[in-house]
């Protein structure tokens, strides 16, 4: 049986972001009918339109092919000012064009060292995807707060209940991928 392709984009483009480290223990956590893949957003440069009457780069053209390659989407945001980053709603500007994102399965997951763990910026990303008609993995919600204390220096998260909480999350989102695409 072919195995379940999720893509993983960090809102995030710091070298020690608190929410790629969980995105990559979100990868690790997979049960073995999924393949992982991790994509960088860096390279997407600022929307303008004249920008875009000239071409898409080719940064944005190899996301919207990863994405277009996966079964479904994780996107793992900070909070920024009660809203996602600016480098996230501009990425999710350039794929609304091209409707990449348009009835993709997607999960969303933040980390925050704050005590609400994103949930303010979650909602704000799940309205913007909702006009996409992206199909929103609802069932389960991942809210990570203090997520400073909860990460450790590999990376890796240090409390077992978190470590199942990510696990169940995933699961989750792997039979609602099989479910739904
Ligand atoms: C923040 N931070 C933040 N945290 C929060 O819980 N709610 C918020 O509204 C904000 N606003 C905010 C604005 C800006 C411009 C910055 C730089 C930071 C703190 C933020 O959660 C923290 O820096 C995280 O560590 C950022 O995520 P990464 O980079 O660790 O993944």
């Amino acid at each position: 049986m072919e195995k379940i392709k999720i893509l993983g984009i960090s809102g995030s483009l710091r070298k020690d972001s608190l929410n790629t480290k969980l995105l990559k223990c979100a990868g690790k956590v997979l049960s073995e009918n999924a393949e992982f893949d991790i994509v960088d957003i860096s390279g997407v440069p600022i929307y303008n339109g004249d920008v875009e009457a000239l071409g898409a780069s080719q940064a944005v053209k190899d996301l919207e092919e990863k994405i277009q390659n996966a079964d479904a989407v994780l996107i793992v945001t900070p909070e920024y000012n009660y809203s996602i980053p600016g480098v996230l709603k501009n990425t999710i500007d350039w794929l609304s064009r091209s409707k990449v994102l348009n009835h993709k399965i997607i999960a969303i997951m933040g980390a925050s060292p704050g005590m609400l763990g994103t949930v303010r910026a979650q909602l704000h990303l799940r309205e913007m995807l909702l006009f996409m008609r992206a199909k929103i993995f609802s069932e389960k919600e991942f809210y990570f707060s203090r997520a400073d204390a909860r990460i450790d220096e590999s990376g890796e998260l240090k409390d077992e209940n978190d470590k199942k909480f990510l696990k169940d999350f995933m699961d989750g989102f792997v039979k609602f991928i099989e479910e739904n695409k």
